[in-house]
């Protein structure tokens, strides 16, 4: 085993989440590819319930380059990659996945074209000529190609596995943009491209895709929605917080909800309109806190009593929030009787009262003494 005496030139971040059966693999791995270079190796973990980082810090004391940083109470493969990125002096910095699907053999070439020529970037492909996706079945395939088409109409430069998470960058590029980040979901990548100011020169790298090695995949439903959310706030710029973004789009939903529940109860039930309007409004809220929770507050979740005291701020905050509505609405009606207008106007107040008012009581960050 090498120990590294000068400052690395190469920083490898690899985020994780229940990896501790691989991350011994990575660093076997890269010490034989890496010979010759000087680098280190920075794992991101979000407070793996496996130990990983426990695991890490094992191998970190028999091996210097080896580095964790573990992040509590947050979640997020962008945002645990963009930590890494920035907690390094390097002046190459790559990222890895740690289940040893991508091509750690690919590193060095890829250092060696960011050193010798014009470039900001270089990607390890899975769609040109030599790469590949391995053995993925029919639907995964056409949901990864549906997603790079869309991604590829987003930073209108012609990369060819814009969802890639395997590349490696001059840091310099990274720290230029890294506040304007959007940072949700999985695709830093795309958000590189999309955030940065002027365009990227890169270069694409042929690599296959290899099966996983142990554990399992974390992509899921809220993955894809996440991605989604980021090509809308890619989309609408940089103002709206992509929070808000998905507070408005669940509470467009809640809309739905409430006139369900307002005909069932109305006109099925036969009840009183004034007591079919506060069930679907009860309902509405309750649907919309569940759905922000789940979504909206991914990385914050409320579990357990928090559920039930955030349940009940978060109706406490709405139904001030449909007061504000109702006022402004009706008093803007007043003085100029624009009634569409009036009634927009009274909902933008409404969710901009929620949404800034349940961000702070309601999904609160954890309070770390
Ligand atoms: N710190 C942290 N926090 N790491 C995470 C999290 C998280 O919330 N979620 C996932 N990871 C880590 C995993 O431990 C793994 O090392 C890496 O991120 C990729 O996660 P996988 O769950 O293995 O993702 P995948 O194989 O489905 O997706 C990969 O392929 C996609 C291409 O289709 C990723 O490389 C994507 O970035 C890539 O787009
Ligand atoms: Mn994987």
């Amino acid at each position: 085993m090498s120990t590294p005496c000068r400052a690395p030139t190469l920083a490898v971040v690899v985020p994780t989440y229940n990896e501790a059966e691989n991350v011994v693999v990575i660093v076997e791995r890269l010490e034989r590819v890496l010979a010759g270079i000087d680098w280190e190796l920075l794992f991101v973990d979000d407070d793996s319930p496996d130990g990983t980082a426990r695991r890490v810090r094992a191998l970190a004391r028999a091996n210097p380059r080896v580095r964790v940083l573990q992040r509590i109470g947050r979640r997020g493969l962008s945002s645990a990659c963009i930590e890494g990125l920035l907690a390094t002096s390097a002046p190459y910095v790559a990222v890895m996945d740690a289940d040893l699907q991508h091509d750690e053999a690919l590193l060095p070439t890829m250092l060696s074209h960011l050193q010798s020529e014009p470039l900001d970037v270089v990607i390890g492909s899975r769609y040109i000529a030599g790469g590949g996706v391995g053995d993925w079945d029919a639907q995964r395939a056409s949901m990864s190609r549906l997603a790079t088409r869309l991604g590829q109409r987003l930073i209108k430069a012609e990369l060819k596995d814009p969802m890639s998470g395997f590349f490696m960058v001059r840091a310099e590029v990274l720290q230029d943009c890294a506040r304007n980040l959007s940072g949700v979901g999985y695709k830093l990548l795309l958000d590189l491209f999309a955030t940065h100011p002027g365009p990227l020169r890169f270069r694409e790298l042929p690599y296959r895709f290899r099966p996983r090695q142990a554990g399992e995949s974390k992509l899921d439903e809220a993955v894809l929605w996440e991605y989604l959310l980021m090509l809308i706030q890619k989309w609408v710029g940089p103002m709206l917080p992509v929070r808000f973004i998905a507070f408005s789009l669940i509470g467009a939903s809640g809309v739905l909800v409430h006139m369900l529940v307002l005909w069932t109860s109305f006109k099925l039930a036969d009840t009183s309109f004034l007591v079919a309007q506060s069930l679907a409004t009860l309902v509405a809220m309750t649907t919309n806190f569940f759905l922000n929770n789940l979504f909206t507050y991914r990385d914050m979740r409320l579990r357990g009593w928090d559920l039930l005291r955030g349940w009940f701020s978060f109706v406490l905050a709405c139904s001030v929030g449909a007061l504000a509505n109702v006022g402004v609405a009706s008093w803007l009606f007043e003085a100029h009787s624009f009634w569409v207008l009036s009634a927009l106007a009274g909902i933008l107040v409404g969710v901009v009262w929620n949404y800034a008012v349940t961000a702070v009581y309601t999904w609160k960050r954890p309070q770390t003494a």
